[in-house]
């Protein structure tokens, strides 16, 4: 697999997968404009075929997002995900972020255990976080930790 720098071209099949992972995914226009607002946006590639995709976002001087990542059905547990979120932190430091937050929904167990064998730690659960009144954890990573 290569990790790469998303591509106005990709938007097709981004959208794909955004479809596939989320009950209630961004729509095709929201996630040109994340690109255009200029977020961080990698996809995984394998053999010319886009397998995911994260975005994400420097927030404040020294701290960081995750806006999205996700996965296609067909290849997750083959560690595409740590992948992207390995480079995602690479970036964040080099622009020396120390903290990365995002946010999760409670029920979405599947996500918490993947941050959380990243590295990621729940901070607080937020109440009625999404449109739809589902609740969250904040999730945050230290992007420092080993020093
Ligand atoms: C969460 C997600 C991005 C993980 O991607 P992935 O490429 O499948 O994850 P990895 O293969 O890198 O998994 C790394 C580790 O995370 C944990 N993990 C991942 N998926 C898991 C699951 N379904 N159940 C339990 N643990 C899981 C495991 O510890 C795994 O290591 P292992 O496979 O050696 O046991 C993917 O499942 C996905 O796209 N989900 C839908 C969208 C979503 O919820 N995005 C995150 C919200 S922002």
């Amino acid at each position: 697999m290569i990790i790469r720098e998303f591509r106005p071209k990709d938007l097709k099949r981004v959208y794909e997968i955004e479809k596939m992972s989320f009950s209630n995914p961004y729509d095709i226009e929201m996630l040109r404009q994340l690109f255009d607002i200029g977020t961080g946006f990698l996809v995984g590639q394998i053999s010319d075929y886009i397998v995911g995709y994260i975005i994400f976002w420097i927030k404040d001087e020294d701290q960081g997002h995750i806006i999205s990542l996700a996965i296609d059905n067909d290849y997750k547990r083959q560690n595409i995900g740590s992948e992207l979120v390995k480079v995602a932190i690479d970036v964040f430091k080099k622009f020396n972020i120390k903290r990365i937050n995002l946010e999760v929904r409670t029920q979405n167990k599947e996500a918490i255990y993947f941050y959380k064998s990243i590295g990621f730690t729940c901070e607080e659960k937020i109440l009625n976080y999404y449109e739809n009144g589902d609740n969250a954890f904040k999730m945050s990573f230290n992007c420092f930790d080993e020093c």
